[in-house]
């Protein structure tokens, strides 16, 4: 593999055009991609490396760093209200710009604040997890959970460009990484067989895995262009997420993101897309099923954005590569588990 190359992916949207950089060991270059010379505020976890934060930093003309708890309870109010409240009293201004550092959490609640402070400030995106390197870093999708329903409260927000340097995954732990694989695994099932083989079929993933983030990439890139707004094909990213986020919320947080996500696209797919995918799935040391209240999924799900007249729009796969949108009411989802 060569180190020094870098590959570039344009994202057109009508809100904004963007690069993804994907490379090794970038980070240190950060200034030469994103825009340094100002008021920069770093978002973080506190379990993110010190060692990616102060590389930034360092090439930053004025930077601050705020740091939030790790994990999936920081999306809330209270992190939006005391980071703008923070960007107010350094006197940021419009011109200024925000740097997320970390995974999913960090970059959609960072990206909400970049969204709403004076209108719109400059996001940058750093994703240093495998779900935000080929998923939530891209696309434009902010937000955070409120009153125990994932991502309600949000806005469609695009990056001015994201970083993605692969070596940040060194330090990820396998659980996360495996995680972050579920959502290749997703946009594989539902729009690229040859991808979802080379998923199943590698030896070695840590070696692939480059490859493997630039296609998701990509694909992912595609159904953006094609639909940012969420109207139509897009909802193709949402395979797996109608019950995943209901058992992420129902079940106290047992399970992240992607392994939720996981047990969900079980349950809408035939049963040889079902075959495959558990097997991947049990490949990676994923859950593939998990206690299921009913009720309370209900009352998730009655919740659930994607819903209107009762109704959801779920994504159904009945052989891999390919996908169906198929319309169903609440009830009949609950019939299924
Ligand atoms: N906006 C979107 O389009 C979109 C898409 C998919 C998921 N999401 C959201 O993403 C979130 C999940 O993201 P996540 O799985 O990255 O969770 P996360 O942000 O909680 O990160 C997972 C954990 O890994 C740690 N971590 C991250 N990078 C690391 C690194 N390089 N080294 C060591 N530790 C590291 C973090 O500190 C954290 O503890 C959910 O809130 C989900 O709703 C958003």
């Amino acid at each position: 593999m060569n180190n020094k190359k870098i590959t570039k992916i344009f994202i057109k949207t009508k809100a904004k055009n963007y690069n993804v950089i994907i490379g090794e060991n970038i980070l240190k270059n950060v200034n030469k991609y994103f825009n340094c010379n100002r008021n920069v505020l770093i978002i973080t976890d506190k379990n993110i490396p010190q060692i990616y934060i102060d590389v930034v930093k360092n090439k930053c003309k004025n930077p601050y760093i705020y740091k939030i708890k790790q994990g999936e309870d920081s999306k809330n109010f209270f992190n939006v209200k005391k980071i703008l409240k923070f960007l107010l009293k350094n006197n940021f201004s419009r011109k200024d710009a925000i740097i997320a550092i970390g995974g999913g959490v960090v970059g959609d609640l960072s990206a909400f604040v970049a969204s709403i402070y004076m209108r719109g400030i400059d996001f940058f995106n750093i994703p240093t997890s495998l779900l935000a390197q080929v998923d939530s870093s891209i696309g434009g999708k902010t937000g955070i959970d409120f009153y125990n329903v994932k991502n309600v409260v949000g806005s469609f927000y695009q990056p001015t460009a994201v970083l993605i340097d692969i070596s940040t995954l060194n330090t990820l732990t396998d659980r996360h990484i495996n995680n972050g694989l579920v959502e290749i695994i997703k946009i594989a099932a539902t729009c690229d067989k040859k991808l979802f083989d080379r998923i199943k079929g590698t030896k070695n993933l840590k070696r692939d895995i480059r490859s493997i983030i630039e296609r998701a990439v990509v694909l992912k890139k595609k159904i953006v262009e094609s639909d940012t707004l969420e109207k139509n094909t897009r909802k193709v990213l949402n395979f797996g997420h109608t019950i995943g986020h209901a058992i992420e919320e129902s079940c106290n947080r047992k399970y992240l993101h992607g392994e939720s996500v996981g047990i969900g696209m079980l349950y809408f797919s035939s049963k040889i897309v079902r075959d495959e995918i558990k097997k991947v799935l049990i490949k990676y040391n994923l859950p593939v099923s998990c206690k299921i209240n009913k009720n309370k999924i209900y009352e998730l799900l009655m919740h659930d954005k994607k819903m209107s007249s009762n109704n959801i729009d779920t994504i159904y796969v009945n052989e891999i590569g390919k996908f169906k949108i198929k319309k169903m009411q609440v009830k009949k989802i609950i019939n299924l588990m």
